[in-house]
């Protein structure tokens, strides 16, 4: 049952408990508050503490690139919380190429950008998602981007990976559905956070004819606010028949359809 607390927000996620990847800043820092203000227990991790996590928060630095990264971070996440009902794969980005060329961009990019937008959260659910169908429920959120379709080409390492992610999401959901797991995507168009400004100043220069440097449709670029109000309906109970979906929160920069 949902109860009020401050007067206005409902607590429809109390005794939940959530991990949230890359929960120190940007995007993902706001969905950490937004999880905490429904009630929810929460984990976030990122690998410096140079932005603390929102008050409320447990926090454990991991870097979840490595093996060895997403093992302990699992390990924490089951230490701090006993167990994981809301799994928000955030961490993404990629490093920017010199040269507009997806033929040059070198081989350690491609792993690194590989390893933190697909291989991770592939290896996280590895290890978390077993808890999720003993219990018999589970949402699981992976953040892809909005930007996969229109071809740039010194970010085609960026846009293969979370292209990978919203399939593996696809598949995952599927596989998951008669257990109660319930697994989505979620693509953010040109949103105002730290790594979202650094990527565009480097986009925008080899992004020409895609019209990505344009003011979305809705006439002003994203706020963390918007993509974390969207994940917190996927993560919760009002969502519950929806599972193997991407949704675009990108004020209709790149339509799908
Ligand atoms: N902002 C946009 O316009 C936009 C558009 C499309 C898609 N997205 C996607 O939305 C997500 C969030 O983006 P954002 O703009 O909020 O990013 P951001 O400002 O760069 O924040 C990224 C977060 O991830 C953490 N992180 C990065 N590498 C990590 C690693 N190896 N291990 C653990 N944590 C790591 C960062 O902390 P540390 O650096 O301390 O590790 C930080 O907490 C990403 O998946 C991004 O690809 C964003």
């Amino acid at each position: 049952m949902n109860t009020i607390q401050n007067g206005s927000a409902t607590q429809e996620l109390a005794g939940k408990r959530a991990l949230v990847t890359g929960g120190s800043r940007g995007i993902g820092a706001a969905i950490v508050r937004q999880l905490l203000e429904a009630g929810a227990e929460v984990l976030a991790t990122a690998r410096s503490t140079t932005y603390a996590a929102p008050d409320g928060a447990a926090f454990v630095t991991a870097d979840i690139r490595t093996e060895a990264g997403t093992e302990a971070l699992a390990e924490a996440a089951l230490e701090t919380l006993g167990g994981v009902d809301m799994l928000v794969h955030n961490a993404g980005g990629a490093r920017a190429n010199e040269g507009a060329s997806a033929m040059t961009i070198p081989a350690e990019d491609w792993q690194d950008t590989l390893d933190l937008n697909l291989l991770a959260p592939v290896r996280l659910n590895a290890l978390l998602v077993p808890g999720m169908r003993e219990r018999g429920s589970g949402a699981i959120v992976h953040i892809s981007s909005a930007a996969v379709l229109p071809p740039v080409p010194a970010f085609a390492h960026y846009q293969a990976a979370k292209a990978g992610l919203e399939t593996y999401s696809r598949a995952l959901a599927a596989e998951l559905a008669p257990s109660g797991v319930r697994v989505n995507a979620l693509g953010p168009g040109r949103t105002a956070t730290p790594g979202g400004e650094e990527t565009r100043k480097r986009w925008a220069s080899d992004d020409e004819g895609s019209g990505a440097v344009n003011t979305p449709p809705l006439g002003r670029d994203g706020r963390p606010d918007d993509i974390a109000d969207a994940v917190l309906f996927l993560v919760s109970d009002r969502a519950s028949w929806i599972t193997g979906t991407y949704f675009s929160v990108d004020g209709g920069e790149y339509p799908r359809n």
